[in-house]
Parts: C-alpha cells; structure tokens; sequence
C-alpha cells in the first residue's frame, strides 16, 4: 500500500514499524521494572525484598526469609549437586554471611568498580592457594602464569555470573562461586 497525501490510511511498513517500537519499548519496560533492586536494609534471606514477584525458588522451597548461610547449608551442603557456589551471585553469598555492600564499596554515594585490594583485606591470596590446592585439574588460584597475582574480579562477579578465565586456553571444569 503507498502513502496518498490527504489519506487517512497507514501504510503497512509505518504499522510495522509502529508495532515494533512498542513492542521494543514493552520488553524494555518489562526488564526494567521487573528487575531485581539492591535494596541494601534487606535481609539476605528475604529474597522477596529484593526481587519482588520474580520466582526466585519453586513454589515447593522453604522460607528463608529469617535464615543465614549457616542455616541453608543444612539441606545445601558445600560440594555436591545441591551447593548454592555458582548459583547465586557472590554478592548474595557474600549477605548471607554478613558482608554487607558497604565492607566491599565503602560509603561512596555511587558504588562501583572494587579494587582486588579491597577483597585482600579479608581475604589471604596465599592461605587460599593452600585452600583450594587439592581442586581437580589444576589450582584455580595459582599457575604457573600468574602465581597468586591473578585479580579476582577476573572469575568471581559479586552481581552477574561468575566466569572461568583459565578457559580461554584450557579446559579445567571448575564451579566459580
Ligand atoms: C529445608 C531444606 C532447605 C533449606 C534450609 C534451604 N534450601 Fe534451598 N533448596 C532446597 C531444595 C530441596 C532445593 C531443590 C528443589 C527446589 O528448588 O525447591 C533447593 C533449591 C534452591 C535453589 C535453586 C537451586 C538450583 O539448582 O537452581 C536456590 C538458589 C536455593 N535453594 C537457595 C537457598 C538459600 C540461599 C537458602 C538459605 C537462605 C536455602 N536455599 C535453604 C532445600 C533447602
Ligand atoms: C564482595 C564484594 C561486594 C559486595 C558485598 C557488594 N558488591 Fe557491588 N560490586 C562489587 C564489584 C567487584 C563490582 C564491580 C562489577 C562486578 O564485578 O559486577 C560491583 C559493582 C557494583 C555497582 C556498579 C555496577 C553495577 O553492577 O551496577 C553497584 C551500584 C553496586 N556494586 C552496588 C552494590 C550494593 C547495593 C551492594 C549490597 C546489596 C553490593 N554492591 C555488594 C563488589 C561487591
Ligand atoms: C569484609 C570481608 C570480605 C570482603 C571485603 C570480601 N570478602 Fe569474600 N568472603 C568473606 C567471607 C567471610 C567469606 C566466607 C568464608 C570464606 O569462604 O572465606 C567470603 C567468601 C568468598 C567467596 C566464596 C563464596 C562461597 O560461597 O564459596 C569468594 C569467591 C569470595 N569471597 C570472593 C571475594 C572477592 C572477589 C572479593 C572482592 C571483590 C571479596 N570476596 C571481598 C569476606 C569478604
Ligand atoms: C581463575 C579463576 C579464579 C580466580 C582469578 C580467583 N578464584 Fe577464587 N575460586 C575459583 C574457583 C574455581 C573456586 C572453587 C574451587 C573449588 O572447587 O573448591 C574458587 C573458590 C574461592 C573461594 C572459596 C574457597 C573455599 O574452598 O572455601 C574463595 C574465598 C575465593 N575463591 C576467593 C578468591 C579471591 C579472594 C581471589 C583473588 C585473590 C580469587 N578467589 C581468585 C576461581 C578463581
Ligand atoms: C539485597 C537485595 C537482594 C536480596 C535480599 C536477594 N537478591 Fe537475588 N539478586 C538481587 C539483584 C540486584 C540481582 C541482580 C544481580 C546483582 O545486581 O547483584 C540478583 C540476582 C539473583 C540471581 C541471578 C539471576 C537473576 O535473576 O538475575 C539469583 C539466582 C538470585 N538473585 C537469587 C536470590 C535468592 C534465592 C535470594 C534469597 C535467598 C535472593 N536472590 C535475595 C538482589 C537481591
Ligand atoms: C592465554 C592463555 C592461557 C590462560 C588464560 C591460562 N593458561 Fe595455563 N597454559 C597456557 C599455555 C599455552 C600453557 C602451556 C601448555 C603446554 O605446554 O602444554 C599453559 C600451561 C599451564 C599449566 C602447566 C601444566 C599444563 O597443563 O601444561 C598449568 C598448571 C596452567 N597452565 C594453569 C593455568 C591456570 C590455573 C589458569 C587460570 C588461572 C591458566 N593456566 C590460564 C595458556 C594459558
């Protein structure tokens, strides 16, 4: 159909068009109201609080709205199928355990990048090398590359997936928590 000046019909391609950009404007509403906000007074088991209507559990889960880590290792133990490492971000597995936003990004109004000196106050680079030197295939936190320099930002994300940097060359199957 061609556009006639004076007509009052719409040519296809601007309804497709039309339709498009609502249709582009409905999912970006949708992910940005739907999204799960930092509501940094929450406590770590409510996950409502934080996630609102989102199904964050099956129907079936128990509430965990008054619970630490302590109490979900009770049914999730720290190695085997049920384990909770690289299923919730690390700033989650961070709450749980009492380490609020402030203890990784300080009092800045705005929070953003956190230097790997900041996870080096309470964590030791060489104490976990010990920690972890039994992990199949290799030591995730020593090689032969970078000793125990590696930033730990590279692999362990506080609020997205974590990610395996070794393999971008091997083929190590590690759970990044
Ligand atoms: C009474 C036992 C129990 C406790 C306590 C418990 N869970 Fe679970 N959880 C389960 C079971 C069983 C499943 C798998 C079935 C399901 O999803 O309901 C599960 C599933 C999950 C999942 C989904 C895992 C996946 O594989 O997708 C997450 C995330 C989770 N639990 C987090 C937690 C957290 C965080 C806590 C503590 C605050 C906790 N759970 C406490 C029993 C428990
Ligand atoms: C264990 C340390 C740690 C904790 C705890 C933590 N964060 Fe972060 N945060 C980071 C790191 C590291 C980054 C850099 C980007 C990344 O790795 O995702 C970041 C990035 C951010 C950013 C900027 C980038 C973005 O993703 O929006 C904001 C805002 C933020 N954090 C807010 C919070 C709030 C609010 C809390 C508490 C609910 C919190 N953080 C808890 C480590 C942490
Ligand atoms: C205020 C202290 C503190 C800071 C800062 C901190 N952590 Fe942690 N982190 C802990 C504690 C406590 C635990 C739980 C005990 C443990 O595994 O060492 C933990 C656990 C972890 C775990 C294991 C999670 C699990 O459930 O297996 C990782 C990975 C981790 N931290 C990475 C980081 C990274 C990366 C940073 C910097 C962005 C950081 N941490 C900053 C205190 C801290
Ligand atoms: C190359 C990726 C990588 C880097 C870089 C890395 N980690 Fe890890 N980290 C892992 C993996 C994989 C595991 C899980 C090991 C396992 O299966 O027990 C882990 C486990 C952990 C744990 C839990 C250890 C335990 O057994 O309780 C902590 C805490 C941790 N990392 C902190 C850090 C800190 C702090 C840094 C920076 C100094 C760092 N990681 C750098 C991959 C990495
Ligand atoms: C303090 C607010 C807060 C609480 C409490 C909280 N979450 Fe989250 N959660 C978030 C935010 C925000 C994200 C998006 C990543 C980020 O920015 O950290 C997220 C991401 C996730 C993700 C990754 C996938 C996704 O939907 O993006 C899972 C899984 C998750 N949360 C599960 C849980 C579970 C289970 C609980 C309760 C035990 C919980 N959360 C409690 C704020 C929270
Ligand atoms: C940019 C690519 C690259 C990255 C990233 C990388 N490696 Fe390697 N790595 C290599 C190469 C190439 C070799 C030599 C292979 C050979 O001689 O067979 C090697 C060798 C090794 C060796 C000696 C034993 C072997 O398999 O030959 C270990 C152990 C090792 N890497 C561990 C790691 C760990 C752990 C990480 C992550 C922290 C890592 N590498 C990240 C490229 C990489």
């Amino acid at each position: 159909m061609t556009y006639k000046r004076g007509s009052a019909v719409i040519p296809a391609g601007k309804l497709l068009a039309l339709g498009f950009t609502l249709a582009v404007l409905l999912i970006f509403s949708i992910t940005v109201f739907a999204a799960p906000k930092r509501v940094a007074t929450a406590k770590p088991g409510n996950c409502a609080a934080c996630h609102g209507q989102e199904k964050v559990f099956s129907p079936s889960h128990v509430d965990t709205k008054e619970m630490a880590y302590k109490d979900c290792l009770g049914c999730h133990e720290k190695t085997g199928p049920q384990k909770l490492q690289g299923k919730l971000p690390g700033s989650h597995l961070h709450r749980l355990r009492d380490i609020n936003c402030e203890k990784c990004h300080g009092k800045a109004k705005k929070a953003g990048e956190v230097k790997m000196k900041q996870c080096l106050t309470c964590h030791d680079a060489d104490k976990l090398a010990e920690k972890t030197a039994k992990v199949k295939p290799e030591n995730p936190h020593t090689s032969p590359h970078y000793g125990t320099s590696l930033d730990c930002n590279l692999c362990h994300h506080q609020h997205q997936k974590s990610e395996n940097y070794c393999n971008q060359c091997h083929k190590y199957d590690f759970t990044v928590p």
